[in-house]
Protein backbone atom coordinates (compact mmCIF):
# COMPACT_ATOMS: atom_id res chain seq x y z
CA UNK A 1 0.00 0.00 0.00
CA UNK A 2 2.24 3.08 -1.61
CA UNK A 3 -1.23 5.49 -0.66
CA UNK A 4 -2.42 7.24 2.21
CA UNK A 5 -6.04 6.60 4.03
CA UNK A 6 -7.27 9.00 5.72
CA UNK A 7 -10.69 9.50 7.58
CA UNK A 8 -13.05 12.76 8.93
CA UNK A 9 -14.68 11.68 11.75
CA UNK A 10 -17.46 13.79 13.92
CA UNK A 11 -20.89 13.86 14.52
CA UNK A 12 -23.79 14.91 12.09
CA UNK A 13 -23.11 18.74 11.35
CA UNK A 14 -19.62 18.66 12.07
CA UNK A 15 -18.18 19.92 8.64
CA UNK A 16 -16.87 16.56 7.20
CA UNK A 17 -18.59 16.72 3.77
CA UNK A 18 -17.39 20.50 3.63
CA UNK A 19 -13.69 19.83 4.81
CA UNK A 20 -13.17 16.89 2.94
CA UNK A 21 -13.61 18.89 -0.37
CA UNK A 22 -11.48 21.62 0.72
CA UNK A 23 -8.62 19.01 1.41
CA UNK A 24 -9.30 17.24 -1.91
CA UNK A 25 -8.42 20.84 -3.74
CA UNK A 26 -5.51 21.67 -1.46
CA UNK A 27 -3.71 17.99 -2.49
CA UNK A 28 -4.99 18.05 -5.94
CA UNK A 29 -3.11 21.65 -6.36
CA UNK A 30 -0.36 20.23 -5.64
CA UNK A 31 -0.84 16.85 -8.14
CA UNK A 32 -2.07 14.22 -6.09
CA UNK A 33 -3.83 11.45 -6.86
CA UNK A 34 -7.54 11.67 -4.20
CA UNK A 35 -9.90 9.74 -4.17
CA UNK A 36 -13.19 11.08 -2.57
CA UNK A 37 -15.17 8.47 -0.76
CA UNK A 38 -17.87 7.76 2.34
CA UNK A 39 -19.38 5.64 4.82
CA UNK A 40 -21.34 3.46 4.62
CA UNK A 41 -21.60 3.25 1.19
CA UNK A 42 -19.22 4.35 -1.84
CA UNK A 43 -19.90 1.73 -4.01
CA UNK A 44 -23.44 1.33 -5.71
CA UNK A 45 -24.27 -1.68 -3.53
CA UNK A 46 -22.69 -0.21 -0.33
CA UNK A 47 -24.85 2.63 -1.01
CA UNK A 48 -27.78 0.50 -0.96
CA UNK A 49 -26.90 -0.71 2.22
CA UNK A 50 -26.45 3.02 3.58
CA UNK A 51 -30.30 3.31 2.39
CA UNK A 52 -30.78 0.46 4.70
CA UNK A 53 -29.30 1.86 7.61
CA UNK A 54 -30.34 5.79 7.37
CA UNK A 55 -34.08 5.29 6.77
CA UNK A 56 -36.52 5.92 9.36
CA UNK A 57 -38.85 2.48 9.74
CA UNK A 58 -41.44 1.24 11.70
CA UNK A 59 -39.42 -2.05 12.16
CA UNK A 60 -37.13 -1.54 14.58
CA UNK A 61 -33.46 -2.26 13.85
CA UNK A 62 -31.55 -4.46 16.07
CA UNK A 63 -28.22 -3.21 16.85
CA UNK A 64 -26.35 -6.75 15.46
CA UNK A 65 -28.21 -5.99 12.61
CA UNK A 66 -26.81 -2.53 12.37
CA UNK A 67 -23.58 -3.45 13.75
CA UNK A 68 -23.24 -6.29 10.42
CA UNK A 69 -24.80 -3.92 7.68
CA UNK A 70 -21.97 -1.27 8.68
CA UNK A 71 -19.55 -3.91 8.22
CA UNK A 72 -20.98 -5.71 5.05
CA UNK A 73 -20.89 -2.26 3.78
CA UNK A 74 -16.98 -1.36 4.18
CA UNK A 75 -16.35 -4.64 3.08
CA UNK A 76 -17.44 -3.91 -0.11
CA UNK A 77 -16.10 -0.54 -0.16
CA UNK A 78 -12.45 -1.83 0.73
CA UNK A 79 -12.56 -4.25 -2.27
CA UNK A 80 -13.79 -2.02 -4.60
CA UNK A 81 -12.98 1.21 -3.90
CA UNK A 82 -10.43 2.04 -0.92
CA UNK A 83 -7.90 -1.05 -1.45
CA UNK A 84 -7.47 -0.52 -4.69
CA UNK A 85 -6.97 3.53 -4.40
CA UNK A 86 -4.19 2.99 -2.27
CA UNK A 87 -2.53 0.26 -3.74
CA UNK A 88 -2.17 2.85 -6.38
CA UNK A 89 -1.12 5.30 -4.37
CA UNK A 90 -3.82 7.92 -4.18
CA UNK A 91 -4.56 9.65 -0.82
CA UNK A 92 -8.11 8.60 0.28
CA UNK A 93 -10.28 10.85 2.17
CA UNK A 94 -13.04 8.74 3.35
CA UNK A 95 -16.03 10.37 5.34
CA UNK A 96 -16.46 7.88 8.42
CA UNK A 97 -15.02 4.74 8.68
CA UNK A 98 -14.69 2.54 11.39
CA UNK A 99 -14.26 5.12 14.13
CA UNK A 100 -17.98 5.65 13.74
CA UNK A 101 -18.62 2.41 14.52
CA UNK A 102 -17.31 2.29 17.53
CA UNK A 103 -18.51 5.80 18.39
CA UNK A 104 -22.36 4.94 17.01
CA UNK A 105 -22.83 1.40 16.98
CA UNK A 106 -20.63 1.09 20.15
CA UNK A 107 -20.92 4.11 22.09
CA UNK A 108 -24.55 4.87 21.12
CA UNK A 109 -25.89 1.93 20.76
CA UNK A 110 -23.84 -0.38 23.59
CA UNK A 111 -22.22 -3.26 21.76
CA UNK A 112 -18.92 -4.31 23.10
CA UNK A 113 -15.98 -3.12 21.76
CA UNK A 114 -14.77 -6.44 21.55
CA UNK A 115 -17.40 -7.29 19.27
CA UNK A 116 -16.83 -4.43 17.17
CA UNK A 117 -13.23 -5.10 17.02
CA UNK A 118 -13.89 -8.93 15.88
CA UNK A 119 -15.38 -7.83 12.91
CA UNK A 120 -12.71 -4.83 12.29
CA UNK A 121 -10.10 -7.57 11.90
CA UNK A 122 -12.31 -9.78 10.01
CA UNK A 123 -12.92 -7.49 7.66
CA UNK A 124 -10.13 -5.19 7.21
CA UNK A 125 -7.22 -7.21 7.87
CA UNK A 126 -4.76 -5.22 9.11
CA UNK A 127 -5.58 -2.19 7.43
CA UNK A 128 -5.96 0.97 9.73
CA UNK A 129 -6.35 4.92 8.47
CA UNK A 130 -3.56 6.37 8.55
CA UNK A 131 -4.45 9.53 9.73
CA UNK A 132 -8.34 10.02 11.43
CA UNK A 133 -9.16 13.94 11.44
CA UNK A 134 -11.83 14.23 14.47
CA UNK A 135 -14.18 17.01 13.92
CA UNK A 136 -15.28 17.97 17.56
CA UNK A 137 -18.05 20.18 18.33
CA UNK A 138 -21.01 20.69 21.17
CA UNK A 139 -23.73 18.44 20.52
CA UNK A 140 -26.41 20.98 20.38
CA UNK A 141 -24.65 22.99 17.46
CA UNK A 142 -24.22 19.73 15.74
CA UNK A 143 -27.93 18.75 15.82
CA UNK A 144 -28.65 22.29 14.65
CA UNK A 145 -26.83 22.80 12.06
CA UNK A 146 -28.27 19.00 11.11
CA UNK A 147 -32.07 19.83 11.65
CA UNK A 148 -31.39 23.27 9.37
CA UNK A 149 -30.25 20.87 6.58
CA UNK A 150 -33.21 19.35 6.34
CA UNK A 151 -35.29 15.64 7.16
CA UNK A 152 -33.60 13.88 10.27
CA UNK A 153 -32.31 10.46 9.27
CA UNK A 154 -32.16 7.57 11.49
CA UNK A 155 -29.56 8.51 13.24
CA UNK A 156 -29.89 11.96 13.62
CA UNK A 157 -33.49 11.23 15.10
CA UNK A 158 -31.36 9.79 18.25
CA UNK A 159 -31.57 11.79 21.49
CA UNK A 160 -29.17 13.46 23.20
CA UNK A 161 -27.97 10.84 25.25
CA UNK A 162 -26.96 9.03 21.92
CA UNK A 163 -25.05 11.97 20.51
CA UNK A 164 -23.07 12.86 24.29
CA UNK A 165 -21.65 8.74 23.63
CA UNK A 166 -20.50 9.67 20.46
CA UNK A 167 -19.08 12.63 21.51
CA UNK A 168 -17.05 10.66 24.31
CA UNK A 169 -16.52 7.98 22.20
CA UNK A 170 -14.47 9.77 19.62
CA UNK A 171 -13.02 11.69 22.25
CA UNK A 172 -11.42 8.93 24.05
CA UNK A 173 -10.00 7.28 20.97
CA UNK A 174 -8.41 10.45 19.67
CA UNK A 175 -6.77 10.60 23.53
CA UNK A 176 -5.70 7.19 23.10
CA UNK A 177 -3.82 6.88 20.41
CA UNK A 178 -2.66 10.65 19.61
CA UNK A 179 -0.38 9.66 16.88
CA UNK A 180 -3.36 8.50 14.74
CA UNK A 181 -5.77 10.93 15.26
CA UNK A 182 -6.18 15.17 15.36
CA UNK A 183 -8.82 16.63 16.76
CA UNK A 184 -10.07 19.91 14.84
CA UNK A 185 -12.56 22.49 16.61
CA UNK A 186 -15.78 22.10 14.51
CA UNK A 187 -17.50 25.10 16.10
CA UNK A 188 -14.94 27.54 15.21
CA UNK A 189 -16.12 29.39 12.09
CA UNK A 190 -15.33 27.49 8.58
CA UNK A 191 -12.37 29.80 7.78
CA UNK A 192 -10.48 28.88 11.09
CA UNK A 193 -11.36 25.23 10.72
CA UNK A 194 -9.71 25.55 7.13
CA UNK A 195 -7.04 27.23 8.51
CA UNK A 196 -5.98 24.48 11.23
CA UNK A 197 -6.55 22.13 8.23
CA UNK A 198 -3.89 23.90 6.31
CA UNK A 199 -1.52 23.54 9.23
CA UNK A 200 -1.84 20.10 9.13
CA UNK A 201 -0.58 19.41 5.22
CA UNK A 202 2.63 19.81 5.53
CA UNK A 203 2.38 16.49 8.02
CA UNK A 204 0.19 14.85 5.43
CA UNK A 205 2.33 15.60 2.32
CA UNK A 206 5.65 13.87 4.12
CA UNK A 207 3.77 11.19 5.70
CA UNK A 208 2.94 10.43 1.51
CA UNK A 209 6.33 10.75 0.22
CA UNK A 210 7.42 8.72 3.25
CA UNK A 211 5.07 5.74 2.00
CA UNK A 212 6.03 6.91 -1.31
CA UNK A 213 9.90 6.63 -1.37
CA UNK A 214 9.79 3.37 1.58
N1 LIG B 1 -17.24 25.76 10.71
C1 LIG B 1 -18.52 25.90 10.32
N2 LIG B 1 -19.26 26.93 10.77
C2 LIG B 1 -20.56 27.06 10.41
N3 LIG B 1 -21.21 26.23 9.58
C3 LIG B 1 -20.53 25.18 9.10
C4 LIG B 1 -19.15 24.96 9.42
N4 LIG B 1 -18.74 23.83 8.81
C5 LIG B 1 -19.81 23.39 8.10
N5 LIG B 1 -20.87 24.20 8.28
C6 LIG B 1 -22.22 24.02 7.71
O1 LIG B 1 -22.86 23.02 8.50
C7 LIG B 1 -23.62 22.14 7.67
C8 LIG B 1 -23.10 20.72 7.83
O2 LIG B 1 -21.79 20.62 7.26
P1 LIG B 1 -21.31 19.27 6.58
O3 LIG B 1 -19.98 19.52 5.99
O4 LIG B 1 -22.38 18.74 5.70
O5 LIG B 1 -21.17 18.37 7.90
P2 LIG B 1 -21.09 16.79 8.04
O6 LIG B 1 -20.67 16.24 6.71
O7 LIG B 1 -20.09 16.59 9.12
O8 LIG B 1 -22.46 16.37 8.47
C9 LIG B 1 -23.47 22.66 6.25
O9 LIG B 1 -24.60 23.47 5.99
C10 LIG B 1 -22.21 23.49 6.30
O10 LIG B 1 -22.22 24.53 5.36
MG1 LIG C 1 -21.54 14.85 5.48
Amino acid sequence: MTGLFITLEGPEGAGKSTNREYLAERLRAQGIDVVLTREPGGTPLAERIRELLLAPSDEAMDADTELLLVFAARAQHLAAVIRPALARGAVVLCDRFTDATYAYQGGGRGLSVERIAALENFVQGDLRPDLTLVFDLPVEIGLARATARGRLDRFEQEGRAFFDAVRSTYLARAAAAPERYRLVEAALPLDQVQASLDGLLPDLLSLLAERQNG
